[in-house]
């Protein structure tokens, strides 16, 4: 899956972005991804609800909220009850983040949890039982264009072999400095949904940049690394 990040698209023209990646299932955004930054967790400022709730309006592509905000355990509901795909939360940000899944889900969304890339899964695996998503950071969250940190695909493996064994069940995403030179190693590594800001944005036809990666990935499919 390819999620196209709208960080890197024009803010004052959502609605045609976020038409700019849509396509029939196969080719265009499988998800489109809102970053919500709050200038406390992350450095940076973005959007918030009211800009997601016009957004949903205006797309049909399942919209997942990627919150880099203090005290998700209060404002993550609100993007679930407006009709988010999938709501995700850092780890390092959440008090309860059993309550806040089971909270997520209640208001009709999936649940996921993020790991910063100096973030260890190890401490959060019971915790993940409960979620349906796992976003592996693969830059410091807050800023579009960032270099990709490879270090973080031992994450994807682990995650990987859980789900693949059955401990887990959750789709393992990655956000940050996925573009075509680094999308292999990372689909490889096991990653089923990929975020891209600038690789897709920043290109001169967004469409086609977001079949371009998906290309890439039906490429390294075939060499992935399925004995775990
Ligand atoms: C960064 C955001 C990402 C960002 C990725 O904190 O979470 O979603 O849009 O941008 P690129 O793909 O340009 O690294
Ligand atoms: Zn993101």
């Amino acid at each position: 899956m390819i999620a196209p990040s709208i960080l890197s698209a024009d803010f004052a023209r959502l609605a045609d972005e976020a038409a700019a990646v849509a396509g029939e299932p196969g080719r265009g955004a499988d998800w489109l991804h809102v970053d919500v930054m709050d200038a406390h967790f992350v450095p940076n400022l973005t959007l918030g609800l009211p800009v997601v709730e016009s957004l949903l309006k205006t797309t049909a592509i399942p919209v997942d909220c990627h919150l880099m905000i203090d005290d998700p355990d209060r404002w993550a509901i609100g993007y679930a009850e407006a009709g988010s795909y999938n709501v995700t939360v850092h780890v390092e940000a959440a008090r309860d983040p059993v309550a806040l899944a089971r909270n997520l889900h209640a208001a009709g969304a999936k649940a996921g949890l993020s790991v910063k890339p100096g973030t260890p899964l190890e401490p959060y695996l019971e915790i993940l039982r409960h979620y349906d998503t796992l976003l592996v950071m693969s830059v410091e969250p807050g800023f579009g264009g960032q270099e990709f940190i490879p270090q973080v695909l031992d994450k994807v493996r682990t995650a990987r072999r859980l789900v693949d064994t059955g401990h887990l069940t959750l789709l393992v995403e990655i956000d940050g400095g996925i573009n075509e030179d680094t999308i292999e190693a990372a689909a490889e590594a096991g990653v089923d949904c990929f975020v891209a800001g600038s690789a897709v944005y920043g290109a001169a036809d967004p469409r086609r940049a977001v079949q371009a990666l998906r290309e890439r990935v039906l490429r390294a499919s075939a060499h992935r690394d399925w004995s775990g």
